[in-house]
């Protein structure tokens, strides 16, 4: 596969352009994300369901930014919301109503009118009450609403705890007997259509035995479906297929588990003669995007050596929240001795980092960074903490750069206040 982000004459490149280069003139930190690379993922995923009833959605909550959603749309995908926030940016992106499914643990009773007015393929329930819920506003409005229900199957997923929802601790999904007991009494319901069963054992998962564990897991609750009688036309096999957060792009891409996981996957449920759907994210965007962060000073204590960028928790979460591992490397590759450093940022509080402990080449003032796999879960889980304003978006395809967000201004973030 083309590689997109890689080093040229020392220089990172994303696509055509030399991001030292474009970001002389930028303000930073600002995010940069590679169309390119979100199609290649889009075909991958198209590649592996061809031939199989099919319906490849993309989860708006990985970057919900309008010029991606729309790049995405016109792909082909539908859409996987969690909010009416998400449903209404789906609907404005173009993605058509019988192409987007709608999970979530905390649907509000708005929210369900919203989707079934709207006439989306599935609302797919988490609970019994909410089953209950959206069975009356059903009935209410006397339309035809598609339910499906997401099971939780009890399979643990390798990854964080924070990012694995197939357990009986987590909040996700009903236990599959209640689940059962659902399905029959939406198939008695005038209004209710039972349309299938959705899973998502979580986020990050780059080890394909879970995803097949769920599919034998799966293939026996159909079975008992059909052996009791009950129509199921549709399975929402969830997202989680990870990214290699490790890619320093120096060498070509190791690991690119879509291409590995989905397609065995999507083959385990060959003439089943259902609707196979996904809801993939991160592996749609994670590794289009990086983030561009500056040095702004070095300091050591008489434990630990620091590099203070410019960009922070606030703009990047994930390395706070999960401890997860992004690569962090220089625009410009250089042969200065290399040395362990902690990333961080400016914002006020211990746990603002991007890196711990990383072993990088000595770098100085003002040197520019990239922070790679920040296309998913980055800018949406973005907050004004420490009143820092939201930061710019581009999007690069060949030698062109889109401005896809401005970014905010401390002006703007009083004018949200009315002041
Ligand atoms: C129900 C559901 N579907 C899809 C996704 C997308 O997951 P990923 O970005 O790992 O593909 C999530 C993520 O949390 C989810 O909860």
């Amino acid at each position: 596969m083309e590689e997109i982000f890689y080093y040229r004459n020392n220089r990172l490149h994303c696509d055509e352009i030399d991001l030292q280069e474009f970001s002389r003139s930028k303000r930073t930190p600002f995010y940069l994300y590679s169309q390119k690379r979100i199609e290649q993922n889009c075909q991958t995923v198209i590649e592996a369901g061809k031939d199989l009833d099919f319906l490849p959605c993309y989860a708006l909550k990985a970057n919900y930014n309008p010029a991606i959603l729309k790049l995405i749309q016109n792909l082909g995908f539908g859409a996987d919301v969690v909010s009416g926030g998400e449903l209404f940016f789906a609907l404005r992106a173009g993605f058509p109503p019988k192409k987007i499914v709608f999970a979530g643990v905390g649907k509000t009773a708005s929210e369900i009118e919203l989707a079934i007015r709207t006439g989306i393929h599935s609302l797919n329930i988490e609970s019994a009450e909410e089953f209950y819920l959206t069975r009356e506003i059903a009935g209410k409005l006397k339309i035809e609403t598609p339910v499906a229900f997401r099971i939780n199957p009890d399979i643990g997923a390798p990854t964080h705890d924070y990012i694995s929802t197939g357990k009986h601790l987590n909040k996700f999904g009903i236990p599959l007997n209640d689940a059962l007991r659902l399905y029959q009494q939406a198939f008695e319901d005038k209004w209710l259509k039972p349309v299938g069963i959705h899973v998502h054992i979580g986020s990050q998962i780059t080890d394909p035995k879970p995803f097949l564990e769920t599919a034998e897991y799966l293939k026996d609750i159909i079975d008992q479906l059909r052996k009791k009688g009950f129509e199921i036309s549709a399975l929402d096999l969830g997202g989680g297929i990870g990214i290699d957060y490790y890619n320093d792009f120096k060498k070509p891409q190791r690991e690119y588990p879509l291409k590995t996981i989905l397609p065995s996957y999507l083959r385990a449920f060959k003439n089943l003669g259902v609707k196979l759907v996904v809801e993939l994210g991160r592996s749609i965007v994670g590794d289009a995007g990086l983030l561009i962060t500056r040095v702004l000073y070095r300091k050591q204590t008489p434990v630990k050596k620091f590099l203070i960028v410019d960009a922070a928790m606030n703009n990047l979460l994930r390395p706070s929240l999960y401890h997860a591992y992004h690569s962090v490397v220089p625009l410009i590759l250089n042969d200065n001795a290399k040395d362990r450093f902690d990333v961080v940022g400016p914002v006020c509080e211990s746990g603002d980092f991007l890196a711990t402990d990383r072993e990088m080449p000595l770098t100085e003032r003002g040197d520019l960074l990239a922070v790679g796999g920040a296309g998913a879960y980055g800018q949406v889980l973005a907050s004004n903490y420490n009143l820092r304003p939201s930061i710019p978006e581009y999007l690069v395809s060949g030698k062109e750069v889109r401005t896809i967000f401005k970014g905010q201004t401390a002006e703007e973030l009083a004018q949200k206040y009315d002041w």
